[in-house]
């Protein structure tokens, strides 16, 4: 449970402030961008209950930081009607319920997220990076159900996208997922309020979807510095750059390896193709794995790339157009698969992989594009022949491109590689003009 923990007295605190910086209620106002008339009432005690908004702005023209800011806040806060509301809120947080289909494959990330979140001393700020629709949001739910069930503490999921508002004008108090939303992507900084509500209690925030919205590093940070037992596990298109975070990039679900389909129980049972089968079983209720289109299945699994969006994608076509058709177009054309994957809905599919590309720091940029002459996959060996890069240099590029998912490793008979993923290919491509191969002429594409 979470309760406020401090007294304090909002009146009082807010005047020894302002006279300790020197201020007057006019200048005050003046910096702030408060009323005159709103400070003074406030400093009178007429106003009971300030607003969120309103003392974050006056926290920050008197300067306020770290456990000084907090206690300000946390004195408005002992008398705001929001607290209320937000404790209340609070003490009613739970895993979210939004998934009925099983997830498929992710043992080990499971295993390895669930285990820093346990461990002592705790991994405090987890990020799950990836491009879109690589199942980010999917491994977060099954990670804040399994910690629910596992353990008695309190979950707070802030989907950002959804919750994101500029909240300034809204009269309603704000809940405590929307004053979280508000701290992490949005105009004020809230972090002195929540930490004098939550204190030491211990909460896990799950924070998923920054992917377009600028994070506020700091307040955040100071968030996890006030709040000892807090736990943030983000999910991310890039890592969000803050001290101490553990960044876990999220690879696509595991293709067959040429040469699997010849046995079709194991190949039902690799992720990308359980995935599909079941994606299919509703569309096209008749088809089943058999020795006629295993390597089909599989191909079109390689080159959808294992990636869940797009492997969905696909299985929805089949309500138009049989498996055969699609994967024929596939093969056929590179720039099939970039129509199929524009379909997805909002945000695209396509578009956000673009854009993990374009806001690459272009020395990134330039090396995944001159990896696009690679076909297949790779080792660090051969990029650093085709590239003419030195191979510490080569390495740090190569673990950023990772970090946002646009590369995976590769195992073929026992050892690994690298190579860019398909649908990458295509962006690349697309954004520089590069024709490339038809899938059969590629052996990256579809090794049939
Ligand atoms: N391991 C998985 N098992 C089953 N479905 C998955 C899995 N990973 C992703 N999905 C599904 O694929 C789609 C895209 O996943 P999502 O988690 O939204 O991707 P992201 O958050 O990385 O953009 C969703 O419909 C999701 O339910
Ligand atoms: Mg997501």
């Amino acid at each position: 449970m979470v309760r406020a923990r401090a007294e304090g007295n909002f009146s009082q605190v807010l005047r020894q402030q302002r006279l300790r910086c020197g201020l007057t209620q006019l200048q005050l106002a003046a910096l702030s961008t408060i009323s005159v008339r709103a400070i003074r009432d406030m400093e009178s005690g007429r106003v009971a209950s300030p607003r969120r908004a309103t003392v974050a702005l006056l926290a920050g023209a008197l300067r306020l930081t770290g456990q000084a800011r907090t206690a300000f806040s946390r004195a408005a806060l002992i008398e705001s009607s929001h607290l209320d509301k937000m404790v209340t809120e609070s003490m009613r947080i739970d895993a979210p319920v939004w998934t009925t289909d099983g997830l498929v494959g992710r043992d080990h990330e499971l295993d390895a997220i669930t285990g820093l979140l346990a461990a002592e001393p705790r991994q405090r700020l987890l990020t799950i990076t990836g491009i879109s629709g690589v199942g980010k949001t999917r491994l977060a739910l099954e990670v804040s159900q399994r910690v629910h069930a596992e353990s008695d503490s309190p979950l707070l999921w802030v989907p950002v996208a959804e919750t994101r508002g500029d909240w300034i004008p809204d009269p309603a108090p704000p809940t405590l997922i929307e004053a979280m939303a508000e701290l992490i992507t949005g105009q004020a900084d809230t972090s002195g309020e929540l930490a004098a509500i939550i204190g030491t209690a211990p909460m896990i925030v799950f924070v998923d979807g920054i992917d377009d919205v600028p994070v506020r590093a700091p307040a955040l940070l100071r968030l996890l510095t006030d709040c000892p037992q807090v736990t943030v596990v983000a999910t991310a298109r890039v890592p969000l750059g803050i001290r101490g975070e553990c960044v876990l990039p999220l690879a696509p679900l595991a293709v067959p390896e040429p040469g699997q389909e010849q046995d079709l129980d194991s190949l039902g049972q690799i992720p990308a193709v359980s995935l599909l089968l079941r994606q299919l079983a509703p569309v096209q209720p008749g088809f089943r794995l058999n020795p006629a289109n295993a390597s089909m299945v599989a191909g079109l699994c390689r080159i959808l790339d294992g990636l869940p969006a797009a492997l969905g994608l696909a299985a929805s076509r089949c309500l138009m157009e049989p498996l055969p058709h699609l994967y024929e177009q596939l093969i056929d054309d590179p720039r099939n698969l970039h129509a199929l994957i524009c379909h997805h809905p909002e945000p695209m599919l396509y578009a956000s992989v673009l854009r993990s590309i374009e806001t690459l720091p272009k020395p990134h940029r330039t090396l995944l594009n001159r990896l696009l002459q690679i076909d297949d996959c790779w080792t660090v060996d051969d990029a650093v022949g085709v590239t003419g890069l030195s191979q510490p240099e080569l390495t740090r590029s190569l673990h950023v491109l990772f970090t946002r998912g646009l590369l995976r490793r590769v195992e073929r008979h026992g050892s690994y590689f690298i190579s860019m993923l398909n649908i990458v290919r295509q962006a690349c491509a697309g954004i520089h003009d590069v024709p490339l191969p038809r899938a059969d002429q590629a052996r990256l594409l579809a090794i049939t």
